[in-house]
């Protein structure tokens, strides 16, 4: 019974699961996976209010203008749990009636669901809403710490998506406003459009858009001096039905589209419509999979001029059959070759009436179709695109897809992975130690969980995976300011800090973490964010090669000593720190291997059947990258009546307090246990497992408290150092009800996630 006690205590301590690398290839297991409970994350979220899906990062008034469903809010953007200022947005009775008497949902769709957010200039914000299927738009301000509808409610129409549901995406330029998105209640009639005084759209066509999904829109400048003259170019990410495969089911395929900024429609032929408007294919090839992945997010990052842009995408299968998702990077040089010098495609019917699209070998006219007013134009007298001659705008008009597909960069992704879907991504420039840049990419999930991947020369390396949201909840959004992340979702936000290194404890597991943001300090004895004023030699980071020899490996790994009972089944705990390390066991320096008596798990040692000769000494390595850590070592012994004391004589050191403590504890539990069972207060002897674990699920912070005890490292110090100095040991807390039973208590109330 005392060791069903000391078990009870063990079992709690286990973490929940370790989902992490299962269904992985083995490259791209994330080497650490954080739980919801110690990601460390702040949280927003405001009671009766939902999909937190919208949002705009002020950092000149160091504000996050978040929008939900029929409010919008202004949070600190150091720390979103502190909310600035609120406005609501909502729909009137008349306008609810009128959605649902159209047959839409009353209690969800009717509803304003904020979609888009803007800095118009530094006073004002421009805000849209589906407005209960009437899209509207308004004007904001956010000033004496007040959020500001100014009441204006303009037609949103083309600017906002009626139905909450449809993706849809828009850029504000130069105040100016671009959007991409359904024009009519139906949902039927998409449209990519700028909203100015003569606002220019697409054709209604399915040549130029075939039941679209928007999904990303950017604004390239070209600079004032390229060399050939060339507009500014707003870039469109979307997938649609595609014309070029012969298939007799429906395929969609991911494009790109552009359009020039000066762009004022033709005169005669596209009055009023893009006279610029090229789409190609976008390619992202995942082998073994021949219907095309469809793009589902576009994150741009330019670290120089405007040739140096990298458009980073997310894919996902549209057939659920794989269920692999990709990230692939496009150049954008590459995407200007492919409209700028590109072949055409163009329709021919074959047979009786099939389309099928081919390519073009005719004459292209000049000035090229779709191109910018450039230099080129300009000298053939056409000062603005109402200048361009019918035969170029014609052929635009009926031939806007290019023969050519835009390959991805390296023409392979940087990452494919299986298991649950990408949803988003944002990309983060680090600088390392030795001074060169990394993409650090920021990937938002289906299963509520972001992963921090990098990748070094082609090999993809995913630091970690944290999560965020229940494992129902998508992550919606992702924005990112310099150091921190902002994430998502229908029911909260999360903020990170991106440069976080207090996780790595020791020098091997912040070497080998290989993260760009963090390198071991060997004065301070930490890992830390590194920066450029590191002078070189105390600090080790190793990129590319996760070369730990730097580090001075110490063995201070502690030795528990157990007893166990006849026949009973006995679980010996090891958590290494990383889910790439391969955990070692032995048994008097004999490696253990599986068996019907031992079973190895990621976490632990299952001895089934105990019989006197497995008693003895076990230890409990790992090795990562070949290099070995022993975390813990227990000497096991078959229980007798006379040893009480025996479970603690041989705990060593300070740094055991803890294990102590808790064997203490459980010891007063199990004499308390016996007491009641003697006096009749309880029936039988029993683990109170369920109630335990639950609690564990939710309450996760007593969780880390157990990890931090148990992952056992060299460098154990830092870890007990933090535990017992720390607020946790205060929140485990033991109280002694009057009936003198014994529970774990929680005594803080500070609301996490
Ligand atoms: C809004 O959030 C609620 C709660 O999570 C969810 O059920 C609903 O589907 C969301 N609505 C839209 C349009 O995303
Ligand atoms: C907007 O604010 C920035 C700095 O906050 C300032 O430099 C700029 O002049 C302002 N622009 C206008 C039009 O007021
Ligand atoms: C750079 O890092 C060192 C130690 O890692 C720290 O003391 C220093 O304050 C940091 N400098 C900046 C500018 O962050
Ligand atoms: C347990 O071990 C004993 C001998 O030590 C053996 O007789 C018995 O069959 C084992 N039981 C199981 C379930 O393996």
């Amino acid at each position: 019974m005392f060791l069903l006690a000391v078990l009870c205590v063990l079992y709690i301590w286990s973490p929940a699961t370790l989902t992490g690398g299962l269904g992985s290839t083995p490259n791209t297991i994330p080497r650490k996976t954080v739980p919801i409970g110690s990601n460390g994350g702040r949280l927003f979220r405001e009671e009766g209010i939902w999909n937190y899906t919208t949002m705009l990062l002020r950092e000149d008034l160091n504000v996050l203008i978040l929008g939900a469903r029929e409010a919008i809010f202004a949070l600190d953007l150091d720390d979103i749990t502190v909310k600035k200022a609120m406005v609501k947005w909502a729909v009137t009775d008349t306008e609810r009636k009128e959605c649902s008497n159209k047959g839409k949902d009353a209690t969800n769709d009717c509803k304003n669901y904020i979609r888009i957010l803007h800095k118009r200039n530094n006073d004002t914000m421009y805000v849209c809403g589906t407005k209960a299927f009437i899209p509207t738009c308004d004007y904001m301000s956010f000033a004496d710490g007040n959020l500001v509808l100014e009441g204006k409610q303009e037609d949103g129409k083309g600017k906002c998506p009626f139905d909450p549901s449809q993706r849809y995406t828009s850029e504000m330029v130069d105040g100016v406003l671009y959007s991409a998105t359904s024009l009519n209640f139906r949902g039927s009639e998409p449209v990519m459009m700028r909203s100015s005084e003569e606002s220019i759209r697409t054709e209604f066509s399915s040549t130029w858009l075939s039941e679209p999904n928007f999904i990303h829109m950017a604004h390239i400048r070209e600079g004032e001096s390229n060399p050939e003259g060339d507009d500014d170019k707003i870039y469109l990410f979307f997938s649609e039905t595609a014309v070029e495969y012969d298939s007799y089911t429906k395929v969609d395929v991911s494009r790109v589209a552009r359009v020039c900024k000066g762009d004022l429609g033709g005169l005669r032929t596209l009055q009023r419509k893009w006279t610029s408007f090229l789409k190609a294919r976008l390619d992202c090839p995942v082998p073994n999979n021949n219907v095309p992945l469809l793009v589902q997010d576009v994150f741009h990052l330019c670290p120089g001029d405007s040739t140096t842009c990298m458009f980073y995408a997310v894919f996902t299968p549209q057939l659920d059959s794989s269920q692999y998702s990709a990230v692939c990077a496009y150049k954008i040089e590459d995407i200007k070759t492919v409209f700028s010098k590109g072949k055409f495609k163009t329709p021919v019917t074959v047979e009786t009436s099939f389309v099928k699209w081919v390519m073009y070998s005719g004459d292209i006219p000049d000035p090229r179709p779709g191109a910018c007013i450039d230099n080129h134009a300009k000298q053939m007298g056409f000062t603005k695109s109402l200048d361009l001659p019918d035969k170029t705008l014609q052929f635009v008009k009926e031939k806007p897809l290019m023969d050519q597909a835009v390959k991805a960069s390296g023409e392979k992704p940087l990452l494919v992975k299986r298991g649950a879907a990408f949803t988003r991504i944002v990309v983060a420039t680090a600088m390392a130690l030795d001074g060169t840049s990394h993409q650090v990419m920021f990937i938002g999930t289906k299963s509520g969980s972001v992963l921090k991947a990098v990748n070094y020369d082609g090999e993809m390396v995913i630091i970690e995976e944290i999560q965020l949201f229940e494992s129902s909840q998508p992550v919606k959004i992702l924005r990112l300011s310099n150091t921190k992340l902002y994430v998502g979702s229908e029911v909260g936000v999360v903020q990170l800090s991106i440069n976080e290194c207090g996780q790595y404890h020791t020098c091997l597991d912040c070497v080998l973490a290989r993260n760009p943001y963090c390198g071991w300090d060997l004065n301070a004895d930490q890992c830390s964010t590194v920066n450029s004023t590191n002078t070189a030699g105390t600090v080790i980071q190793s990129l590319s090669d996760g070369d730990a020899r730097g580090c001075q490996l110490r063995d201070n790994s502690k030795t528990v000593s157990m007893s166990f009972v006849h026949g009973n089944t006995v679980k010996l705990w090891c958590q290494p720190y990383s889910n790439l390390a391969e955990v070692q066991w032995q048994l008097n320096g004999k490696p253990i291997e599986a068996s019907d008596t031992f079973q190895i798990l990621s976490d632990s040692l299952m001895i089934f059947n105990s019989s006197a000769d497995i008693s003895g000494h076990y230890t409990c390595s790992s090795v990562e990258r070949n290099y070995k850590t022993q975390h813990i070592a227990y000497d096991l012994k078959m229980w007798s009546a006379s040893g009480t004391t025996a479970l603690l004589h041989d705990v060593k050191g300070k740094e055991n307090t803890l294990v102590a403590m808790v064997v203490v504890l459980s010891l007063i539990l199990a004499m308390l246990v016996i007491w009641n069972v003697y006096r009749g207060h309880l029936p039988l002897p029993f683990c109170h497992r369920s109630e335990e674990s639950q609690y564990v699920n939710q309450r996760p912070e007593q969780k880390r408290a157990s990890l931090t005890v148990n992952s056992n490292t060299n460098n154990n110090h830092v870890n007990d150092q933090r535990f017992s100095s720390s607020r946790e040991m205060d929140r485990l807390s033991t109280t002694v009800g009057s009936s003198g039973q014994i529970s774990f208590k929680y005594i803080d109330d500070e609301s996490e996630i």
